[in-house]
């Protein structure tokens, strides 16, 4: 595996590649790199010439400098895990090399997909991940990129930018990832106490019960139940929990459309956020 720190270096290389009109296909990631991501970079490899992951942990995305500080750093295993998977290039930039001496997100209007859920709770977040992405695809020139459904409105926020800005790319949605217990994989795992990490599985537990009483209640009603059964939780406490509809993001009342839907939920594993989400069977 080729291991770049440079862009310019970086961007030399793959200029070469895409004059012998060769397919990129591109995973990018905060490290601290787990199976989803592995998931990535193999169907990464699976569909294109060339496999390029990159690790930066965008400090522009982040609302609380705590949460910065303390994200998971292991740079050897990545490493290790990315060689074992036979990924082509690493691209691994400091913050100075990507943001020079201005450490600022563009604003971006992402037909308000941006004020929901994440966006409501994370100030600024996904103005930071716009702009680390949008870099990202400027250096890299992928064919594909990959980005995991555990962050579905990321997913759903970087595809309108693709069609706002019309970048050359296709962006691909690939599963959640679980743990044999059901939490769904992140980085953030790793930072769970043991007491915690037992708890955490109560999560998806809870989105595949809520996800069965649809068949015969409201989405408000299963919204109530899913706010009772947390508030009881002695190690997890609800942020939130939603049902919307996956185009729009926005939250619904009642089932009464036939759009597709989603719930969504955040939760705090004592000072660790985790997400998750769970798609709804459509009722029509
Ligand atoms: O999902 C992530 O790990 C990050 O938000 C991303 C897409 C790598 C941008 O920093």
């Amino acid at each position: 595996m080729k291991i770049f720190k440079s862009k310019s270096d970086l961007k030399k290389f793959l200029s070469e590649i895409k004059s012998k009109n060769k397919s990129i296909g591109f995973v990018p990631t905060m490290g601290a790199l787990h199976k989803g991501h592995i998931s990535l970079v193999n169907e990464a490899k699976d569909k294109n010439d060339i496999t390029v992951v990159s690790i930066f942990v965008n400090p522009t995305q982040f609302d609380k400098k705590e949460d910065l500080e303390k994200y998971p750093q292991t740079l050897d295993n990545d490493i290790e895990l990315l060689e074992e998977a036979e990924c082509d290039v690493l691209f691994v930039p400091s913050v100075d090399e990507i943001y020079s001496d201005d450490i600022s997100s563009e604003r971006f209007d992402f037909d308000g997909l941006e004020h929901q859920m994440e966006g409501e709770f994370r100030e600024g977040h996904f103005d930071g991940v716009g702009t680390i992405v949008k870099l990202l695809f400027e250096i890299i020139t992928p064919t594909i990129a990959y980005f995991g459904k555990k962050d579905f409105q990321q997913l759903q926020i970087i595809k309108k930018m693709v069609e706002k800005f019309e970048l050359p790319v296709k962006i691909k949605g690939m599963p959640i990832f679980r743990e044999d217990d059901g939490l769904a994989m992140s980085s953030r795992n790793a930072r769970l106490t043991k007491a915690h990490r037992k708890a955490a599985p109560f999560i998806f537990k809870t989105l595949k019960k809520a996800r069965k009483k649809a068949n015969k209640k409201e989405a408000n009603e299963i919204v109530k139940w899913v706010e009772k059964q947390f508030a009881k939780h002695e190690f997890l406490e609800l942020e939130y929990f939603i049902i919307a509809d996956e185009k729009t993001l926005r939250s619904i009342e009642n089932f009464n459309s036939r759009d597709k839907f989603r719930a969504f939920i955040a939760v705090f594993a004592d000072k660790i956020r985790l997400i998750d989400n769970i798609a709804f069977k459509n009722k029509f």
